[in-house]
């Protein structure tokens, strides 16, 4: 059985540069309240017509299969994890198979949101454990700044999110203890409503006054994406903060320890941990819990925002490109988020 190595990778940010002070002219709101709250400074929106989740991920993607010393007709097998997709439905991996000209691969959408990318991550590394794929492309982009609520009433979630892809290309390695040593994929569906978009959506039951009669009444068409929807907001992502923050503060920490404890090794073993970059309150708290160093804890949402399934290897690529991972280093991406859902993945770089 092979084992899984990061071959390449690379990330790509959009030009534009949005600070808290920014967001002022859409929403009553303060650089104060978003740094003391979220420890984020700016984040970069997309081009609104010109760049898509698609094409960021195209670029990271380029970067990475160029690192990884190949082409985009060597990649066999493509996931690619988003919930800001270009189109309901196909997902994004055909559209970056079609927009890099790969050969008539498979191409796989994962739907796991904040955790997203360890989900893909541990999807490919199974393929290639078992032989199946050489080179696999795994991508995390979102172009959240095309679905945010960007009013007073939605100012809780929007100053959150920012836009950006990253990538990394997969390929098996014989070099004795090199790659993914584990990964570590769990859900609780019980709080599935506290961070979640409802709409478009087919449950029918978020919005009618009466389920019975109106759905009776309803337009089907209007059933999946309404003027009452959108009125209620109801297409714009709702979080329940207090609540995330409680949970991910326990889950964050409990699957981090579970790799290590799985593979007989320590907190102190772990040479950089990438936690999804999801609040530096958050991370501040995973820190303090496990008792990590400083050195140890990789974050840029200070300048990036929270990127959901992309701020994990735009993290990544970061730290490696300014040679805080190097080679034999032990590395530790964490994540959590929507569904709720949380995983983890430890790599011998
Ligand atoms: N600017 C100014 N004031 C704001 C803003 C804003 N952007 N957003 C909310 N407020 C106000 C509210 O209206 C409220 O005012 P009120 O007391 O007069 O009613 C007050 O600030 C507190 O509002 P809460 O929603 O209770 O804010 P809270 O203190 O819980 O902080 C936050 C919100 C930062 C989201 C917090 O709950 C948190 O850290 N949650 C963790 C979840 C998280 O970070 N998720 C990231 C995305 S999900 C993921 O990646 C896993």
């Amino acid at each position: 059985m092979f084992t899984s190595k990061i071959a390449g990778i690379g990330s790509y940010l959009p030009k534009n540069k949005v600070t808290n002070e920014d967001l002022k002219q859409y929403m009553d709101t303060s650089d104060e309240w978003i740094q003391e709250r979220t420890g984020i400074k700016e984040r970069r929106y997309a081009h609104r017509t010109e760049e898509t989740t698609t094409t960021m991920a195209v670029e990271a993607s380029k970067i990475a299969i160029e690192r990884a010393g190949i082409t985009a007709q060597d990649i066999d097998f493509i996931v690619f994890a988003t919930l800001s997709p270009d189109y309901y439905f196909p997902g994004c991996g055909v559209l970056v198979q079609r927009a890099m000209q790969m050969k008539e691969i498979g191409a796989l959408d994962i739907r796991n949101q904040c955790s997203g990318f360890v989900y893909a991550l541990s999807v490919a590394d199974q393929f290639i454990k078992t032989g199946m794929y050489k080179n696999i492309l795994v991508i995390g982009s979102e172009k959240h700044s095309f679905g945010l609520d960007f009013s007073t009433r939605g100012r809780n979630v929007s100053v959150i999110f920012g836009d950006g892809a990253g990538a990394v290309v997969l390929q098996p390695t014989e070099k004795q203890g090199q790659g993914i040593i584990s990964t570590h994929l769990h859900s609780d569906g019980a709080s599935a409503e506290l961070l979640a978009m409802y709409n478009p959506g087919t449950h029918a039951n978020h919005w009618v006054k009466d389920p019975v009669a109106d759905y009776n009444d309803a337009v089907i068409g209007d059933m999946f994406m309404s003027k009452e929807m959108m009125d209620n907001a109801q297409n714009f992502p709702f979080m329940d903060g207090p609540a995330v923050f409680k949970k991910a503060i326990v889950k964050f920490p409990e699957v981090i320890m579970e790799a290590l404890t799985k593979n007989g090794l320590a907190t102190s073993d772990i040479n950089l941990l990438i936690p999804h970059q999801a609040n530096l309150r958050i991370s501040q708290f995973v820190q303090q819990k496990l008792s990590l160093r400083d050195d140890q804890v990789f974050n840029n949402i200070q300048q990036y925002g929270n990127t959901t399934a992309a701020s994990i290897p735009i993290a990544l690529c970061q730290a490696w490109e300014e040679g805080l991972i190097k080679d034999g280093d032990l590395v530790c991406m964490a994540a959590f988020g929507s569904g709720f859902t949380w995983a983890s993945a430890l790599i011998r770089w």
